[in-house]
């Protein structure tokens, strides 16, 4: 049997962070520049019904049968079989690898999913649909972190822009004219499932405040579809800028956020905000293909870890 492998993006947070959790709509798009990667090896002289997992980025090398049933990876091995109605594998290794950082806002843990979904439904010669890779991959999502709005799953299964509405069927975006976006890593890692819990206890203190937030939010996501799918992506910076504000108001932003949003703006990008959870993690800036260089070398003398330039356009 050859060897069987498939790789899934990155993705960052436009639109709508926090927010969405709370049903008001996101914009999410992939990123191409990072990928998670599973590959399935069949074990000729293996025990059959074995299956072995390495994961060296973090340290893991063990049977399926070894791990808890709550690990993430085998939870996605594990959701294949049982939906393809599986009880014993053929003996097989599977590796995963990842250029995409952990706990950082770009969807590592969705994208290392997709990637062993695919491998393994393929390596079994049943690949699973897009619908069933993002549905699956939503179950894993919320042993990592509890609450997911099911965001992640669904643009880095579909490796499209979205536009989410959490519980609503996926849409995706025609980007009109693609626009260019400089990430950059504060390289701290920031846990998602932390920052969730605090906003929801934060929500539950003052709800018409944070309610009131996130509707801002949710307008800024509209406002922003609208901008992408009618050609003028250049209003996406002051659309981000009043985002970040938001975020900063939620009590998800850090000082190393804010200084790299800061640093961006002053090097030109059109706007700037934190993407993800926050505290820790990725922030963007709106830039041009002239400017991108710029703004990234600008990130990085402000002390980003790197960063990463990414064109959005429709696919
Ligand atoms: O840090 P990330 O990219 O996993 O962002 C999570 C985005 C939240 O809206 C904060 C949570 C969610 O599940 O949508």
């Amino acid at each position: 049997m050859p060897a069987i492998t498939a790789s899934a993006p990155g993705k960052v947070i436009l639109f709508g962070e926090h927010a969405v959790v709370y049903g008001r709509p996101a914009i999410a798009v992939p990123v191409n520049e990072v990928r998670a990667r599973a590959t399935v090896n069949a074990d000729p002289r293996g025990v059959p019904g074995t299956m072995r997992i390495q994961a060296p980025a973090i340290g893991l090398d063990a049977l399926l049968a070894d791990l808890p049933d709550d690990q993430p990876l085998a939870a996605a091995v594990s959701s294949v079989l049982s939906m393809l109605e599986i009880s014993r594998v053929p003996a097989c290794t599977l590796r995963i690898t990842s250029t995409i950082p952990l706990a950082s806002g770009l969807g590592s843990g969705a994208a290392v999913s997709v990637a062993i979904l695919r491998a393994l439904s393929a390596f079994l010669g049943q690949p699973l649909s897009d619908e069933q890779v993002s549905a699956l991959a939503f179950k894993v999502e919320k042993l990592h972190h509890g609450t997911p709005s099911g965001i992640d799953n669904t643009v880095i299964t579909y490796v499209r822009p979205v536009y989410f509405v959490r519980g609503q069927p996926i849409q995706t975006l025609q980007v009109a004219q693609p626009f260019t976006i400089v990430i950059g890593d504060t390289g701290i890692p920031s846990p998602t499932a932390i920052t969730v819990n605090d906003v929801r206890s934060l929500w539950g203190e003052k709800t018409a405040h944070y309610e009131s937030l996130f509707d801002s939010a949710g307008q800024i996501a509209r406002q922003a579809r609208q901008a992408i799918e009618s050609g003028r992506p250049e209003e996406l910076g002051a659309l981000m800028d009043t985002n970040h504000s938001l975020l900063q108001e939620m009590g998800v932003s850090s000082p190393e956020l804010d200084r790299l949003v800061s640093a961006a703006r002053a090097s030109g990008a059109r706007g700037a905000k934190l993407s993800g959870s926050g505290r820790g993690g990725n922030m963007i800036a709106l830039a041009s293909p002239d400017t991108a260089s710029l703004v990234a070398n600008a990130l990085s003398a402000a002390g980003a870890y790197r960063t990463i330039v990414t064109t959005v356009h429709s696919k």
